[in-house]
């Protein structure tokens, strides 16, 4: 394992997107193309035809890191044959609790989300793209607008790049702090200037997105993988990782434990691994008591599936989600009902209230949970209440957010029962 600083760790074998993070002067373009920076694009530009690339993304098998691991080629091949104006909007907001993996991509190395978004253009022939940063994160957008004008003056945005014929260019965007506006319609709404609801889908943003026009939308360590599948292949990317879930993730790693920070690792790599070997173990010698995978949106796991390995099927098999990659850490003094309690207060802040579901059910549910801590008004099963609520929601919330709240409820009172169920003071 390589430790660029304590926080950043990563195993130089298998960098993809974390490579150059906290080697290279983010602020200097020629850092980056010293280092193969934007060799991609001109093999891309060059050599590719633009069916090319989205087949070489498809055969990689790359799949979203913004949360639901959708396939990218298979999403770019939806918008490839519209005609008309189209869009690439990269998702850099960022607001899953615990998860701060794209903005290391964007401070640490810019350049290379800018590359992968001028080939998703060529890809799907889109002309220009949006970088719609989370607002708190100054840096990022210092830093993001910095490279952009970098690339701009060597003519790696822009018209008619390396002569190829093909123009793109950025703009950068930022977010006003709703954790709603990750969700990609909202995101465009936000986009657009409007209040950031979510729409209702189908149609999806790759045939009807920004201003109704073809929109692909992708996560930013999503995006920053793409150079490094043009430039060395489908073939290597496949070769890392699992079979259903290539290539690596960056995991954040925070919580109870000694080293918490960014990890970089192969799909595949065990939750005690990523715990124990790079996290470095429980803080004050403790024992684990539970971990909290994919941020809010994601599930409760306890000490007895530290085995697990991390990927898209695995977790899948055993009711979990990757989500965003953060894991929260939890030692045995850690009181999961609090923690419960902590999850539905964000989900109620954080719900639009456009649909009743989730705007009704949040609060609904929060005051069951209130009432079993005070041991007030319990007459019938307060925790099949819950969970029904909850089950209601996920059937009929217009968005992931409300359809989220099951996660984690469900997961905690599966492997939580007793001391959810001896709640009280
Ligand atoms: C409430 C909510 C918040 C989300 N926040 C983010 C986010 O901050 N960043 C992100 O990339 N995706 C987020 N997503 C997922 C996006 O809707 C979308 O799936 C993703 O940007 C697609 O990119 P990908 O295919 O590259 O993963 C969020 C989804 C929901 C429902
Ligand atoms: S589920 Fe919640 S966040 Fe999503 S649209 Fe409905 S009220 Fe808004």
């Amino acid at each position: 394992m390589k430790t660029i600083n304590d926080n950043i760790m990563l195993d130089s074998k298998y960098a993809i997107v974390l490579e150059n993070v906290g080697k290279i002067d983010p602020m200097k373009i020629s850092d980056y193309i010293e280092n193969n920076g934007y060799e991609a694009l001109r093999k891309a530009l060059s050599d590719m035809k633009p069916n090319e690339v989205v087949e070489s993304v498809k055969k990689s098998g790359l799949r979203g890191r913004g949360g639901a691991g959708f396939p990218t080629g298979l999403k770019w091949s939806i918008t490839v044959p519209l005609k008309g104006e189209k869009f690439i909007l990269c998702n850099a907001d960022e607001g899953e609790p615990g998860t701060f993996k794209d903005r290391l991509i964007m401070e640490g190395d810019p350049h290379k989300l800018i590359e992968g978004m001028i080939l998703a253009g060529y890809a799907v022939g889109a002309h220009k793209g949006y970088i719609y940063i989370r607002g708190e994160y100054k840096n990022s957008i210092e830093t993001m607008k910095h490279a952009i004008e970098e690339a701009r003056k060597n003519g790696y945005l822009g018209e008619n790049i390396f002569n190829s014929g093909f123009s793109f260019d950025i703009k950068v965007n930022m977010g006003a702090g709703a954790y709603v506006c990750g969700e990609e319609t909202a995101l465009i709404e936000s986009l657009e200037g409007k209040r950031g609801n979510p729409r209702i889908k189908p149609p999806f943003p790759g045939i009807k997105g920004v201003w109704n026009k073809p929109t692909v939308v992708n996560n930013v360590e999503t995006l920053a993988n793409i150079p490094a599948i043009i430039d060395k292949g489908a073939e290597w990317f496949t070769s890392i990782g699992t079979e259903k879930s290539p290539g690596t993730k960056v995991f954040s790693i925070l919580g109870h434990v000694n080293n918490p920070g960014a990890v970089e690792a192969p799909f595949g790599t065990t939750l005690r691994e990523l715990i124990y070997e790079y996290g470095k173990g429980i803080k004050g010698g403790k024992e684990i008591k539970a971990v909290l995978i994919g941020g809010a949106a994601g599930v409760f796991l306890p000490k007895s599936k530290l085995n697990l390995k991390m990927d898209y099927e695995t977790l899948k098999e055993n009711n979990a989600v990757l989500g965003s990659g953060a894991i929260l850490v939890m030692d045995e003094d850690t009181d999961i009902f609090d923690m419960l309690v902590n999850v539905m207060e964000f989900f109620k802040e954080e719900s639009c209230g456009q649909c009743s579901p989730c705007r009704i059910g949040n609060p609904m549910i929060l005051n069951i949970l209130d009432k079993i801590k005070r041991k007030k008004d319990l007459k019938g099963n307060k925790w099949e209440i819950i969970l029904k609520t909850a089950s209601a929601m996920k059937e009929t919330s217009l968005c992931a957010l409300g359809q989220s709240a099951i996660m984690p409820i469900s997961s905690a009172y599966t492997y939580f029962k007793d001391e959810l169920e001896n709640q009280g003071e």
